[in-house]
């Protein structure tokens, strides 16, 4: 069998783990041929390709990044891109190909299996948002990251009496802002699941730094937003594929809550640190455990699937029942947050 392989969407720690793990297992175990296509579905309508064996996939497994490149491109919002990709897989003779991707890949994979191709999906995002899978590979990681910037953080924040806001990335869904906000003990989160007022926010911290301390630390998802009707007036800025601009909620809480506190404030964007550097080991497991399933569903002749973890158990779930829908922070944990403010 000749299997193709893509990494699309933003890169995330543990890429190269999963890429191992299809190789490993594909040509080491099934006999399979292994084909790669460079920077995502980009490198699929180019027919840029690279032949993926042993000697690639050596001493990867701890690496960040993407031995294969990646790149925010969907055939299917560009004039011809299905058709050059259709092109490419006739030509490199693929019979199965493996997307490792966001909802922005697994939705190009869904529609370019319509065309009769067998695809597998191996979830990824630091946002965890991919819906149908406990974990996305790369959240871990970032989770890791940002808790550590947020205990970094604390220390400087008390030294110096401020309110620290620390923004981390999630455009849909707060995971990393409430996992990192309740590891960190973060005083605040602010996530897109419950948009804030902010007079309350500013009361809050008023409150605290009379009654308790005279420093406090709010973590705030990237996709944060204003509730509607509130004090605060505030449109998400987003780039060309709906990827939010860096800083912008940060630099605005900071302004609004100096301005409305009087407490010195400062802000800290993590920005692509999270998704950068090695892979934790968590993320390397569920990576080798979702590229090792991806290939063997590819040999079984599964289509229109992808990889999830479901508590213990890695399982295959449609496609068809992820695309278009994003995994929400549970009230659950956003309760816990609160909780703990
Ligand atoms: O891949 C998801 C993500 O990390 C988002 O949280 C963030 O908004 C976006 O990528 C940043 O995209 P880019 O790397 O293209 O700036």
């Amino acid at each position: 069998m000749r299997v193709g392989l893509l990494t699309g969407g933003g890169d995330v720690p543990g890429l190269n783990a999963a890429i191992r793990a299809v190789v490993k297992r594909g040509e080491g175990e099934h006999g399979h041929t292994i084909v790669g296509f460079r920077n995502g579905w980009k490198g699929v309508a180019d027919g840029d390709v690279q032949p993926l064996g042993r000697q690639d996939i050596r001493n990867v497994l701890a690496t960040g990044g993407t031995l294969l490149g990646t790149a925010r491109f969907h055939p299917h919002r560009n004039e011809g891109g299905v058709e050059a990709v259709l092109t490419t897989l006739e030509a490199e003779r693929i019979d199965a190909l493996i997307c490792i991707g966001g909802d922005g890949t697994l939705d190009a994979a869904s529609k370019i299996s319509e065309a009769g191709i067998n695809v597998i999906g191996i979830p990824k995002t630091i946002d965890n948002d991919v819906w149908g899978t406990d974990y996305s590979i790369g959240f871990d990681t970032a989770v890791t990251i940002a808790t550590e910037a947020v205990d970094r953080i604390h220390t400087t924040a008390e030294s110096h009496n401020r309110v620290m806001i620390v923004e981390v990335m999630g455009r849909h869904a707060g995971w990393i802002a409430v996992t990192s906000g309740i590891a960190g003990g973060a005083e605040l989160v602010l996530a897109p699941e419950e948009p804030f007022d902010i007079e309350k926010v500013t009361r809050f911290l008023k409150h605290r730094h009379r009654a308790h301390a005279s420093f406090s630390i709010v973590v705030a998802a990237e996709g944060a937003v204003p509730a509607p009707g509130t004090a605060m007036h505030y449109e998400t800025e987003v780039g060309k594929f709906g990827e939010i601009v860096a800083g912008a909620i940060g630099e605005r809480l900071k302004s609004e809550i100096e301005t409305r506190t009087g407490f010195d404030t400062r802000v800290t964007v993590l920005g692509h640190v999270q998704r950068g550097g090695i892979p934790t080991a968590f993320d390397r497991i569920l990576a080798s455990r979702f590229g090792v399933a991806a290939i063997d569903a590819a040999t079984e002749g599964r289509s229109d699937v992808m990889t999830a973890i479901h508590g213990e158990r890695v399982d295959l779930v449609p496609i068809a029942d992820v695309a278009g829908k994003v995994k929400y922070v549970p009230d659950q944990m956003l309760a816990v947050a609160r909780a703990l403010a």
